[in-house]
């Protein structure tokens, strides 16, 4: 391998390190906390804070009255932040700002008696939350599913629509479905609500995709932008492993490519991000090596000569003016006649 390159995008979105950092506050002054599920999609940062005392529970029911408690960067619907509020606990929202304006569109929009659409996966946690902000949202995977949708929608038209994404989708799946909403609906309000951090990270996991051999993409299998990258450069690109830690990658799979490409989803730390590098690093440097070792084998298998040195050699060829000469040089050599001598001394 000759050609390492790392994304700039790759490792902790700006929403994901400010989760992290207001729980390691919230632990370091009280040590018995709780969040409502993994705080990210990384075993190894959600280990950290577990051994600092952070417990991860699926709900409320199972907070004790007046505990601390951190909601994370996917945010939580109302019907938590009330429960919580009348339990009497102290809440770190960790939401992402860019998750949080979301929440703020789609009440409006259900205040106003709107048919707010989400274009996401209905169980993945943002969604559910985001769903939980206003009154009978509606959920679509992807173009297909909200076609069918509209299908019997457009029959019976009687509430405008207002669409937004989940942060992490792709262009690829928002696009047609924002042009099939501007076509069908009347009065349709749509917001781009798919991340930049996410679009960044895309975008450069594809152009890296496009320029390497092989792909390494690090993140949590149970995290969807890092399934998304996964998928992006599978598109690009013919090899592409996805690990979760340095320990997962077998070095001998990269080890013929000439060039390799590393990007990390969102919930990745950047001492994994950091451990990979080096281990590939490591790898090349031993291809390094070994191409140079090969390199001064070869040369020193190839005898030098300096000026009065006496040598043996086969005659190769014999003209009228010279005699070529093989010294097992790189050059062959020739003595003129005139330089010619039978006398051994
Ligand atoms: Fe926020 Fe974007 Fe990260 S929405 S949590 S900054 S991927």
């Amino acid at each position: 391998m000759k050609k390492l390159m790392v994304a700039k995008s790759a490792g902790f979105c700006f929403g994901v390190s400010r989760s992290v950092k207001m729980a390691e506050e919230m632990l370091a002054a009280e040590q018995n906390c709780y969040s409502l599920g993994e705080l990210i999609h990384n075993d190894d940062v959600v280990q950290h804070l577990r051994s600092e005392g952070l417990t991860v529970v699926d709900g409320p029911e199972q907070i004790p009255q007046g505990a601390s408690v951190i909601i994370r960067s996917h945010g939580e619907g109302k019907e938590v932040y009330d429960r919580l509020a009348a339990m009497g606990c102290p809440v770190a929202d960790a939401t992402c700002v860019k998750v949080a304006k979301i929440h703020e569109i789609v009440k409006d929009a259900s205040d106003r008696g709107r048919q707010v659409i989400i274009i996401g996966a209905p169980e993945h946690p943002e969604v559910r939350a985001i769903a939980g902000w206003c009154i009978g949202a509606k959920i679509f995977r992807n173009e297909a599913e909200l076609t069918v949708f509209l299908e019997e929608w457009k029959e019976n038209p009687q509430k405008p629509v207002t669409l937004v994404s989940q942060t992490t989708s792709t262009d690829r799946i928002w696009t047609p479905c924002r042009e099939k909403v501007k076509k069908e609906c009347t009065n349709a309000e749509i917001f781009d609500t798919i991340c930049n951090a996410t679009c960044m990270r895309q975008s450069e996991a594809q152009s890296l995709a496009e320029q390497c051999e092989a792909m390494i993409v690090i993140g949590d299998r149970k995290s969807s932008n890092t399934t998304r990258l996964a998928e992006l450069c599978r598109a690009h690109c013919p090899l592409v492993y996805n690990i979760s830690r340095a320990e997962e990658l077998d070095r001998r799979k990269v080890s013929g490519v000439a060039s390799v490409g590393i990007t990390a989803g969102a919930s990745t730390p950047g001492w994994i991000i950091k451990e990979v590098k080096d281990k590939m690093s490591e790898e090349m440097n031993n291809a390094m090596e070994i191409e140079e070792s090969f390199a001064d084998m070869l040369e020193k298998s190839i005898k030098t000569l300096n000026t009065g040195d006496k040598v043996t050699g086969v005659v190769t060829g014999i003209t009228a003016t010279e005699v070529n000469v093989d010294l097992g040089t790189k050059h062959a050599g020739y003595i003129p006649v005139s330089e010619l001598t039978d006398d051994p001394t």
